[in-house]
């Protein structure tokens, strides 16, 4: 059923702990949830989202009892929150379905639903409940352009759909371990979020003028200390970087590697630390929350038929997506016969505003000479940290 966890508030939270990979590529370790949520007024009632359609029945079932919804607010049109909403508007054939001005056309071409059930919110504009006014806020790109917030002025809730969210399958209304719920989030930030953070932190202002006591997102459990989250997100969103390198790489035959662990070795004696992550059994997903604060990449990559390794390839286009802050990339690569791994690595991460640091290339494994030039890479990396005060 529901649970109440405010006077005439329900959270309908459907937990996916079975769920492994979204939008069949983001890893999820923890599984996930899709939270809806009633707000029952004096006068109407709305649901707020709705669930994944994989898990209709527990959606449907935790719904039993609640015989009126006059409005469906819909935050995102992506399907885990929007996609059973064609049944309940056929449930309650009077109720509305409530949305912003860009949701409006990517409902109507992604779900079956008719355009006079459709009501239209202002960024800003309010709806009244009758003793409960919902507040819209328009804040796009969290992760799609339609997206919007709901403020429940007289209880003090967020409901921030995606936003603030977490990849976590809990039973858990509310947060009782920050620490996993962190690595959740940072997850969660990493692959949905990252790539928006600058206009997100343009929109975030926009919270500023609400006294908020609950953050009810759309995965993973409510937030009771809301500072905990909008504050790991305001350093996440940051231009602030760490003292961190982050080094994903193949190696087919060993010499990669030798040059990823000279390398790692020559940054711990200088202070750096590092992040290796082998593509060939890494998750994807921690590869991503590495990214979120280091300041510089190293690729590393063998040279397949003249190319770089297929799964550098598309770990390369993966950060490319994803927008990490780094300041600073380099390439260690080797080859056997030929080929051009490093200018192609290169071409492929045109979106990361990095400063390149001298790569290098190796014919089979590094001898001395090229190792000593690793540890030139690693002074230079030192030395590019201690000037942002960060080493
Ligand atoms: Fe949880 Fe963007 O959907």
């Amino acid at each position: 059923m529901a649970r109440q966890f405010k006077t005439d508030i329900y959270a309908i939270n459907v937990v996916d702990w079975n769920r492994r990979l979204f939008d069949s590529l983001i890893p999820l370790p923890d599984g996930t949830s899709y939270n809806a949520y009633i707000v029952e007024g004096s006068e109407k009632i709305a649901l707020i989202d709705t669930a994944d359609p994989d898990l209709a029945h527990i959606f449907f079932d935790k719904l039993k009892g609640f015989d009126k919804i006059d409005y469906v607010i819909s935050h995102h049109s992506e399907q885990d929150h929007s996609g059973l909403i064609p049944e309940v508007l056929k449930m309650f054939p009077d109720a509305k379905l409530i949305l912003s001005p860009k949701a409006k056309d990517i409902v109507l071409t992604h779900l079956d639903v008719e355009e006079d059930r459709i009501v239209v919110v202002e960024d800003g504009e309010e709806l009244s409940l009758g003793n409960k006014t919902l507040k819209f806020v328009h804040f796009p790109w969290v992760h799609w352009p339609e997206t919007m917030l709901t403020y429940l002025k007289e209880d003090k809730i967020l409901f921030s759909c995606d936003f603030l969210g977490s990849h976590l399958a809990t039973t858990d209304l509310y947060v009782t371990d920050e620490c996993q719920v962190y690595e959740s989030a940072k997850r969660y930030y990493a692959e949905i979020m990252m790539p928006f953070r600058n206009i997100i932190k343009k929109n975030l202002p926009k919270l500023d003028e609400f006294e908020i006591e609950i953050v009810a997102p759309s995965h993973g459990p409510m937030y009771d200390k809301p500072s905990f989250i909008i504050d790991a997100y305001k350093e996440w969103m940051s231009d602030e970087t760490k003292n961190s390198v982050v080094i994903p790489y193949i190696s087919m035959h060993g010499s990669v590697e030798r040059m990823v662990d000279h390398l790692i070795k020559s940054l711990e004696d200088r202070g750096v630390k590092s992040h290796k992550f082998d593509l060939s059994v890494t998750d994807i997903g921690k590869l991503a929350i590495e990214l979120v604060d280091a300041t510089t990449i190293v690729i590393g990559t063998p040279t397949v038929i003249a190319e770089p390794h297929p799964m550098v390839s598309y770990a390369a286009k993966l950060a490319n997506i994803l927008k990490p802050k780094a300041k600073y990339a380099s390439v260690l690569a080797s080859y056997a016969w030929g080929g051009k791994p490093i200018e192609k690595v290169a071409e492929m991460i045109p979106n990361l505003k990095v400063e390149l640091i001298s790569p290098l290339l190796v014919k089979g494994k590094p001898n001395a000479e090229e190792l000593k030039a690793i540890e030139d890479m690693a002074e230079q990396i030192a030395a590019k940290h201690k000037e942002l005060g960060i080493l």
